[in-house]
C-alpha cells in the first residue's frame, strides 16, 4: 500500500496548485499508512461481498478503495471535481 501512497504523491504533483495545504494534509493522513484501518473497519461491521455499493459523497475516495477490496463493484459519487478526478486516477 506504500506504493498506493507514492502514486497519490505524484498525482498532487502534477497537479499541484489545484490542492489546498488542507487537502494534502488530509490525503497524506488518510493514504501514508495505507487503508488497512478502512479495510478493518468495513469487515467488522460485515460490510463485505455486496454485489454493488455506492460510496455517495466518496470525498478522496479511502472508503471507496477499502470497499472495492471486499465487494464486487463500488460506485463513487462526489459532486467535487478534484476529489472524484482523484479517485480516478488513484484507481486507474
Ligand atoms: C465530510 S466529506 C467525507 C468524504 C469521504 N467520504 C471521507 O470519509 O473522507 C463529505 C463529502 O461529500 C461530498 N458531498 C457534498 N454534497 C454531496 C451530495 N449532495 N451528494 C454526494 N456527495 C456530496 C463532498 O464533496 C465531500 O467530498
Amino acid at each position: 500500500m506504500k506504493n498506493l501512497y507514492s502514486k497519490i504523491k505524484k498525482i498532487i504533483n502534477d497537479s499541484d496548485c489545484l490542492f489546498t495545504d488542507n487537502d494534502k494534509n488530509f490525503i497524506k493522513r488518510i493514504y501514508s499508512n495505507g487503508i488497512n484501518r478502512y479495510s478493518s473497519r468495513i469487515s467488522m461491521i460485515n460490510f463485505t461481498g455486496g454485489e454493488k455499493v455506492l460510496d455517495a459523497g466518496c470525498g478522496f475516495g479511502q472508503w471507496s478503495v477499502a470497499l472495492a477490496e471486499q465487494n464486487n463493484q463500488v460506485e463513487s459519487i462526489d459532486p467535487c471535481n478534484l476529489r472524484i478526478e482523484t479517485l480516478r486516477k488513484i484507481i486507474s
